[in-house]
């Protein structure tokens, strides 16, 4: 898609316009579209979400019209405004328009910045689809090339409203490409290579520590997860220092399980076939700094993954096991599916002993509860300092995106403890906050934040901005944090 901002829409053999419109008095200048008839046939009031097509002719040419309705004027938030521009964003495309147009002005809405941020956000992600593997559409993709225009009174004032938003829309389309990739071309290696590419285009560093180094910095925990693959782990840190002047380093650690079979405490295929997502943390991450480096922000951020795969060999780790981890602590083995703490609290500690961060976040796919808690909905978190949660919540709102915070209660903080070890990686109940406190044991009390996305990094519908597969769920809020 060519997207771009325009003053003009007449007279530029446009064959497509999508026209927003609030609830109320409903009017366009410059296109005689029978409103009054629309109203009292209740065919089209401008309710939120809903939309009315028509066909009209517009100076010589046959134009789709999808009139799209905001609601009641301020009721809409970000998060409903990105749903409704992204459906009806689709509903044009499937009118296999090819030169459309969004049109804000001259209707009853006035173009702000909100707006354009979220026209631009919604085309860009609306338009996004994983089929890198069909031959045949591949072909038609390439041959359709659509032209949109975001057409505003004073287009000059909202070049870097646009801007922005196209780097955060693209970077969470590198997210949902990362996870939509399927396990045997994303591994460990192949992950780490591609955040290479990433780091060279997007403007930050990109070290990757192989097997060796993984071993002498002694990561016990990570790579009893790694041993029954046949791929070596990777280390995958990312480093942006836009402000060398502070002290301060944001850190972000991503769960990179490229692929998560259970282990020994094998999945059923059911669980196991969408298992490709395991790495959506690092996803997050990685899409992340590519915004965060591509817009230059004067903030320093570092971003750790430990990537490798949970499978099964004569290596294996065992239900039983005693393992030791980086940071000294002994870790008993309850369940080898529980395998994600085990490479975070290697990454944590390493990102918090050798990279100096002063507050540390984490995101994962973590547990199947996240899903109980708040379904895909939200993302479910925990954090041990309310002005950091209240930052990243912050965060996630900008982005129309959703986080609940659960609570920890002593109680607890008890069920992670084990009489053979220092700690147990199957606590129990409530799942989603004892995973979450086990990686908190790790981050040497830097004020931490831990988002779950296991019920919120794959989509099956094709809704709003979100297409089938990985959402890139929180690529834009980790942007947003870094920018505060
Ligand atoms: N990767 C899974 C969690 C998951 C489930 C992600 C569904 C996305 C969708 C994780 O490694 C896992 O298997 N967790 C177990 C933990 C249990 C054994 C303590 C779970 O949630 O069942
Ligand atoms: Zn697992
Ligand atoms: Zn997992």
């Amino acid at each position: 898609m060519n997207l771009s901002l325009a003053s003009e829409w007449k007279k530029k053999e446009l064959d497509g316009l999508l026209i927003p419109l609030y609830e109320e008095e409903l009017v366009f200048n410059g296109l005689e579209i029978p409103f009054e008839q629309l109203l009292e046939t209740k065919r089209f009031e401008g309710k939120v979400g809903s939309q009315y097509i028509l066909t009209k002719m517009v100076d010589g040419i046959f134009v789709n019209i999808v009139l799209l309705g905001l609601g009641k004027r301020g009721d809409i938030g970000y998060r409903k405004l990105l749903h409704a521009l992204g459906d009806g964003f689709r509903t044009l495309k499937k009118q296999k328009v090819k030169k459309g147009a969004l049109l804000f002005d001259g209707g009853n809405v006035a173009t702000n910045d909100t707006y354009v941020k979220a026209a631009v956000e919604a085309t860009i992600m609306s338009d996004y689809l994983f089929d890198d593997f069909k031959s045949k559409e591949k072909e038609e993709k390439e041959s359709e090339e659509l032209t949109f225009a975001i057409v505003v009174e004073e287009p000059d004032r909202y070049t870097h409203v646009f801007e922005e938003a196209e780097i955060l829309a693209t970077a969470n389309l590198v997210a949902r490409d990362l996870v939509n990739q399927p396990a045997n071309v994303i591994n460990s290696v192949t992950l780490a290579q591609r955040v290479e590419e990433l780091g060279e285009e997007n403007g930050f560093e990109v070290e990757i520590k192989e097997l060796e180094e993984i071993q002498a910095l002694q990561m016990e925990a990570f790579l009893s997860v790694a041993r029954a693959s046949d791929i070596e782990p990777r280390l995958i840190v990312m480093r942006y220092m836009g402000d060398p002047d502070s002290e301060e380093i944001l850190g972000y650690v991503g769960k990179g399980l490229t692929y998560d079979a259970g282990g020994l405490s094998i999945k059923a295929t059911a669980s196991m076939v969408t298992m490709k997502d395991d790495m959506g943390g690092s996803a997050a991450v990685i899409g992340a700094m590519c915004a965060i480096a591509e817009a230059k922000l004067i903030r320093n951020v570092v971003a750790v993954v430990a990537a490798c795969e949970n499978m099964i060999s004569g290596s294996s780790y065992r239900p039983g096991d005693i393992i030791g981890s980086m940071g000294g602590k002994s870790i008993y083995i309850g369940n080898t599916d529980a395998e994600g703490r085990l490479t975070l609290i290697d990454a944590m500690h390493y990102i918090v002993t050798e990279e100096k961060v002063t507050k540390v976040l984490d995101i994962a796919t973590l547990t199947g509860a996240a899903l109980h808690c708040t379904g895909s909905a939200a993302s479910v978190a925990i954090g041990t300092d309310d002005q950091f949660f209240d930052d990243v919540n912050e965060a996630f709102t900008l982005s129309g995106e959703q986080i609940w915070r659960m609570p920890i209660f002593d109680e607890y903080k008890e069920l992670i403890k084990h009489e053979e070890a220092d700690l147990t990686n199957t606590a129990g109940k409530p799942g989603t906050i004892t995973a979450g406190l086990f990686i908190g044991e790790f981050t040497g009390n830097l004020p931490w934040v831990h988002i779950d996305i296991a019920g919120t990094i794959w989509s099956t519908k094709e809704e709003g901005i979100l297409s089938k597969g990985g959402t890139g769920v929180a690529v834009r809020p980790l942007y947003y944090l870094a920018k505060a």
